[in-house]
């Protein structure tokens, strides 16, 4: 049996992206798999959310998570700072990173680019801890979107490090996982080639987004005048339209627009309505959970508890061995 580990963190709530990059698959894996899901505010922390938003973000995530379909009698759902063992883990690990590769890591030139005023040591370390997240559960299959992709390469090289190191065959090496296809890249509706909140919150489907809302958002995406020649190839704006019509439409409805386009008698207005219900549709049933699970505290603070106890009996075991290896034995 594999262990199956992925995580989300909790800067808001749950978009398309999030969805068709790490849960769906993730939920499809959780009958037969040993499986964590964690929501991962340690590395929220990077960006300094206020406090009183962050405590919100984390239950609206674990709401989301649930209302999509994580089965907290199949899954481990845990928030990670409950789990402190991942911290042991992230020093330990540490001593085996150089700071150089991590100035090369993209989401970190990324974020120097984005917040100058606040470049932490948290965010030069985010690999190292996403690593420890998943070595902690020696995890076999991490589903995540396209993104997470150099992160996970990372996580491999630490592991075969710290195996090599100490000339043990300790930790897996966990590959980035999406049913054997090629990871997922959900994009913007502003154009952009990803879907994120934090580029642009206008440019997401979140779960929780009432019927409305998405046929507004929906009617507002960016476009262009139309092809002028048959086959023409797209804009990035209109690929984008196209790739949300796949992600939640029938492969006719696809077709037809894709014929129509090809031909130059496309209507991005028929096109957005037919997306905007597909997406409803797709959406209801989770944004109905997401409605009845919100003032199901008690619910929801057992999940985590539950979810807690259980990962961190698993961590202990992942420090204990680790320690040992390492030769932090007790005299
Ligand atoms: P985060 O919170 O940015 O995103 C959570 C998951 O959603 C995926 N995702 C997308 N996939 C496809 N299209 C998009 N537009 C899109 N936007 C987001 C991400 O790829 C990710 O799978 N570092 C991670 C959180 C994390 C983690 C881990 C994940 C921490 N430790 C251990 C897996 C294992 C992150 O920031 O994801």
């Amino acid at each position: 049996m594999d262990t199956v580990l992925s995580g989300i963190r909790p800067t808001g709530y749950l978009h398309l992206g999030n969805y068709f990059g790490a849960l769906k698959n993730f939920i499809r894996m959780q009958e037969e798999n040993n499986c964590y899901f964690f929501i991962a505010d340690y590395h929220s922390l990077t960006t300094h959310p206020d406090t009183k938003a962050l405590h919100n973000h984390i239950k609206n995530v674990l709401i989301d998570y649930i209302a999509a379909g994580l089965d907290p009698e199949k899954a481990v759902i845990y928030v990670q700072s409950d789990v402190p063992e991942v911290c042991e883990l992230n020093l330990l690990l540490s001593m085996h990173v150089y700071v150089g590769e991590l100035q090369r890591v993209s989401s970190f030139k990324e974020k120097v680019r984005k917040q100058p005023d606040n470049v932490n040591a948290g965010l030069l370390g985010y690999p190292i801890l996403m690593a420890s997240d998943i070595l902690l559960h020696r995890a076999d299959k991490v589903p995540v979107g396209k993104d997470q992709e150099q992160h996970l390469e990372m996580t491999r090289d630490f592991a075969q490090r710290f195996n090599s190191f100490y000339n043990v065959d300790y930790f897996k090496l966990p590959l980035a996982y999406n049913f054997g296809e090629q990871l997922v890249k959900i994009p913007g509706l502003d154009g952009s080639t990803k879907m994120s909140k934090s580029d642009n919150e206008n440019s997401c489907i979140f779960l929780s987004d009432a019927p409305e809302l998405i046929r507004k958002k929906v009617m507002k995406a960016v476009s262009d005048s139309g092809p002028t020649v048959p086959n023409q190839e797209k804009p990035q704006s209109v690929e984008n339209l196209f790739s949300l019509m796949q992600a939640v439409s029938t492969p006719d409805t696809l077709a037809f627009f894709e014929n129509q386009y090809a031909q130059c008698q496309i209507r991005y207005g028929d096109m957005k309505k037919q997306l905007a219900e597909d997406i409803i549709n797709f959406t209801a049933p989770i944004y109905e959970k997401i409605k009845f699970l919100q003032n199901d505290h008690d619910y929801l603070s057992k999940i985590a508890k539950t979810g807690a106890e259980k990962a961190r009996e698993n961590a202990q075991k992942t420090i204990k061995d680790v320690r040992e290896i390492i030769g932090l034995k007790h005299l």
